[in-house]
């Protein structure tokens, strides 16, 4: 379902399925509307905005799969108060939900392309249910990339879907970790360092990149270096927000809203803003 624009400003309830530890800081809760629209379709790259009852509301990316319209995914990251109220929920316990919000990963204008997508961190997030839809429908893409890179072998999310997809030919899959201890068989340093060696066609190449800012603003002048321009790449942002839906300025960024014109941008629209530390 594409909710109205009326229905997507109501918060629904839902119920916890299932909570799975990612890692030590993050976990993924599997969610089900308590009053049976079980409709939760959206498009990758969105975002909801979710309430654990007796804290805020925060926005967190929908990381499921867009084909699986069941249950609805999120995974979290216990930074403060909200997400690690959220984590810290058990199966059964109910939480609420605004969403689906902002914009997406440019699937459809990626047919016929190699996608590459770079990803730090829990930038992982919002691209997985991209990397779903690409490996649903596989032939109608190019090559299929995807370059991770996590602060260490214990910060890396999805670990058992990487090595699933790193099994399957027709995905390029390379991680790496800024540091490890020693026995680490992995690759160490930081994502730009897997750019370079990455096989993908530039000319014809879409980029998905979401993780710390920073982040992006090294791994971009690397692909310039190899030749992609930057109407052909693509960057999910987070900002502070308040409402979601564009009526609070909370997340504004020059004259767009993150919440409503975002969270995924071409790059050429924000690099102006990116190249400054904060804004
Ligand atoms: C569009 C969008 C999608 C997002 N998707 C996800 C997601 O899928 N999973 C997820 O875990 N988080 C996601 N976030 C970030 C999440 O919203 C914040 O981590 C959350 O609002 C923090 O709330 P809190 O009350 O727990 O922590 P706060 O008390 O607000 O913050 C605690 C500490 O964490 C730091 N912090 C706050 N926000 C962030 C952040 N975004 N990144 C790093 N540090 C932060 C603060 O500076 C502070 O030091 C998303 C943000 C946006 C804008
Ligand atoms: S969060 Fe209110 S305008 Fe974006």
């Amino acid at each position: 379902m594409k909710m109205s624009a009326t229905a997507s400003i109501l918060p629904r309830v839902y119920r916890v399925q299932q909570s799975r530890r990612e890692t030590y800081d993050t976990c993924s809760l599997e969610l089900k509307s308590v009053d049976g629209d079980g409709d939760i379709s959206f498009t990758p790259g969105q975002f909801n905005m979710v309430y654990g009852f007796g804290t805020s509301e925060v926005p967190i990316s929908i990381s499921g799969d867009p084909k699986n319209t069941e249950r609805l995914v999120h995974t979290i990251r216990s930074v403060g108060a909200v997400t690690k109220a959220l984590c810290n929920l058990k199966k059964s316990d109910e939480l609420t939900i605004r969403g689906p919000y902002g914009t997406h990963w440019p699937m459809e204008d990626a047919v016929g392309h190699d996608v590459v997508i770079v990803a730090g961190g829990v930038g992982l997030v919002p691209l997985r249910p991209a990397i779903y839809h690409l490996l649903s429908n596989r032939e109608e893409y190019g090559r299929v990339v995807l370059l991770y890179g996590a602060r260490t072998p214990q910060d890396m999310l999805y670990t058992t879907e990487l090595k699933r997809w790193r099994a399957r030919f027709d995905v390029d899959v390379e991680t790496t970790v800024d540091s490890a201890r020693p026995g680490w068989r992995g690759n160490v340093g930081v994502v730009t360092t897997l750019i370079p060696r990455a096989t993908f066609d530039s000319a014809r190449a879409k980029v998905f990149i979401c993780g710390p800012e920073i982040m992006t603003r090294f791994v971009v002048p690397e692909l310039q270096k190899r030749g992609v321009t930057t109407e052909n790449i693509f960057v999910s942002l987070e900002r502070n927000m308040k409402c979601g839906v564009g009526l609070c300025g909370h997340c504004q960024l020059g004259s767009a809203f993150v919440c409503k014109d975002g969270p995924v941008f071409r790059y050429d629209r924000v690099q102006l803003f990116l190249s400054k530390r904060e804004v």
